[in-house]
């Protein structure tokens, strides 16, 4: 089932950048998503533009790794979109402009493209949504599995239903796990070969724990102690 010599890439999903350095630290970072919720509560208590520092935590994050880092423009009209990504996209090549996917949203990806911008469309919770998306030819979609969950769904369901057909087609899109609660999400997505999954930090270490790798680095510990010089 998984694709030989390939692996699906983790991505951060924070703007705090003590946990994006710590992820980059244990070499297993592959890029970051933020969006304005994240942004907002990170700026809580600021007394200017909130776009302008916006910007300045975006430009921390960049510097922390070379990695793609996705940035959300908040307008909703495509001019605006285009205005605002443009704006996103001067503070590092490593931005990629994330769009909700709405009729302005692939109007202003239309003509990021021709600029050269990277896209992704965001808040994608059906199969005909990710349709459109590999038709407008975006660097990435954000499928939430989460919300799809909050909903009664199987949220995963829709990865299988995406990989299963850009797979047919051999769509360059590559599929971003987003809104992701669990490490179930996280192992459903490898099954269906997502590209990325982007993951809360809380869920980081999660992925590392099992309860008999504790048991037995504390019993090699043990062991190797118990070693008499005689
Ligand atoms: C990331 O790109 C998404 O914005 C994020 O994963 C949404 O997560 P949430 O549904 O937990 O807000």
């Amino acid at each position: 089932m998984f694709r030989k010599g390939e692996y699906m890439k983790l991505f951060i999903d924070s703007v705090n950048a003590e946990e994006i350095k710590n992820v980059h630290q244990l070499g297993i970072l592959s890029g970051v998503t933020t969006n304005p919720t994240l942004l907002a509560k990170q700026l809580a208590n600021i007394k200017s533009d909130p776009f302008k520092e916006s910007k300045k935590v975006l430009e921390e994050i960049c510097k922390i790794a070379d990695v793609p880092v996705l940035a959300e423009p908040v307008s909703t009209e495509y001019k605006k979109i285009v205005e605002e990504s443009l704006e996103l996209a001067k503070i590092s090549s490593q931005i990629v402009a994330k769009i909700p996917l709405t009729a302005e949203g692939l109007k202003a990806v239309k003509e990021l493209k021709q600029k050269g911008i990277k896209t992704a469309f965001t808040l994608i919770f059906s199969l005909k949504q990710a349709l459109v998306a590999s038709i407008a030819e975006v660097d990435y979609i954000c499928p939430f599995v989460g919300r799809l969950d909050d909903i009664g769904q199987v949220g995963t369901d829709l990865i299988k239903s995406i990989m299963q057909v850009y797979k047919a087609y051999n769509v360059k899109t590559k599929v971003i796990v987003a809104s992701v609660r669990n490490i179930e999400h996280i192992v459903k997505s490898a099954e269906y070969n997502a590209d990325a999954v982007t993951v809360p930090y809380k869920l980081i270490n999660e992925l590392l724990e099992h309860e008999l790798t504790t048991k037995g680095v504390q019993k090699f510990i043990d062991d190797w102690n118990k070693i008499q010089i005689k």
